[in-house]
């Protein structure tokens, strides 16, 4: 045996065992899915994302996963969020976690800062669209695919926005009261909502881009909770709906092709789309407020903590 040949043997089985090393690892990574191809899979569905955040949902199940749409340029509000309602937590021993949705800027200085946020808090998550209000629905819809390929196991999603109260205790006993975790979709409902034609309306739609009279059965973006069996179902349909821009009404128009009509979550109303003024017993019973700059957030959430011992008389605050 010559030393060239010894050493190319040596070379060889070195080769391997990294080989098996390296596919052993990976099947430590994936859990139950070991398999090379499995793994490989899983692999791909991450790179479609430039930012995720860091939590394995087989291993860590949250019950609730809130998905906020921001922007580069909402830092404040993400430090207040993540101080207040966003903080992760258990309730009643059920894990809520809050992580924020967001596209990209032409700007790279600003995709190595929000690298640098991810490495601190890990509650990003970001692909590669430019991030504009008309993309809200591509927003959405990559939370969506989120929860589905990666958090699956959690039991409810919330999609909201990053100048909103929250009042995630009250959430998650409302969903708890609810017998069934599946089939679920809730929030603000918009019933026979039309489409606002003026040019100058935030919220303005084209004939071309939406001909119909009336809008779809749907929850304003504000705040609505679904189970996540649907963010399976919502994700595949939305392959084949056409995109609109306003991403409320198009989650309603994946709901409607899939015939899920939006259900209240109580007999009161709990989410609300507009500013409600602050007082401790009238916050403790609603999920949602709409308005509410970093500021104010961290005012009422400061108050609400403050006053926990506060008997509320039933009935006498109700804002419905
Ligand atoms: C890019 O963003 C950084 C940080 O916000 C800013 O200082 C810089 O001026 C921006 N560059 C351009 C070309 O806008
Ligand atoms: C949405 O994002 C895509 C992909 O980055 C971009 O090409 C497009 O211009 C954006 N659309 C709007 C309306 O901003
Ligand atoms: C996904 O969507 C396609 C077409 O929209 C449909 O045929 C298929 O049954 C759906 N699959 C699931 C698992 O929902």
């Amino acid at each position: 045996m010559t030393m060239a040949y010894f050493l190319f043997q040596a070379k060889t089985l070195i080769f391997i065992a990294l080989f098996v090393l390296i596919y052993l690892y990976l099947g430590t990574q994936s859990h139950t899915e070991g398999t090379a191809a499995h793994v490989f899979a899983r692999w791909k569905r991450k790179a479609d994302f430039l930012l995720v955040p860091e939590i394995n949902c087989k291993v860590d199940t949250p019950f609730l996963v809130i998905l906020v749409t921001s922007t580069y340029d909402q830092l404040d509000a993400r430090m207040a969020i993540r101080e207040t309602w966003g903080k992760e937590r258990l309730i009643q021993y059920r894990k809520v976690v809050t992580f924020f949705l967001l596209g990209t800027t032409t700007n790279n200085t600003h995709q190595t800062l929000l690298a640098k946020e991810n490495k601190q808090y890990g509650d990003l998550i970001q692909k590669n669209f430019l991030d504009t209000y008309r993309n809200l629905t591509l927003k959405t819809l990559m939370g969506i695919e989120w929860a589905h390929q990666f958090c699956s196991s959690s039991s409810f999603v919330m999609k909201t926005d990053t100048d909103m109260f929250v009042n995630i205790f009250y959430l998650v006993e409302l969903l708890l009261k609810r017998k069934s975790k599946t089939s679920l979709f809730t929030g603000f409902i918009k019933l026979h909502e039309k489409p606002l034609r003026g040019a100058s309306s935030k919220w303005y739609i084209s004939e071309a881009e939406y001909p119909d009279k009336l809008f779809p059965p749907f929850c304003s973006g504000t705040g609505y909770v679904f189970s996540t069996d649907l963010a399976h179902k919502i994700y595949n349909v939305s392959l084949s709906v056409p995109k609109i821009s306003l991403e409320d009404v198009y989650i309603g128009l994946c709901l409607s092709e899939l015939n899920i009509i939006p259900e209240p979550l109580s007999t009161k109303r709990i989410f609300f789309s507009e500013k409600v003024t602050f007082s401790v017993c009238g916050f403790r019973n609603i999920v949602t407020s709409h308005r509410i700059k970093p500021y104010e957030l961290l005012l009422y959430w400061k108050e609400l903590e403050n006053s926990a011992d506060l008997e509320c008389k039933s009935g006498s605050d109700d804002l419905a």
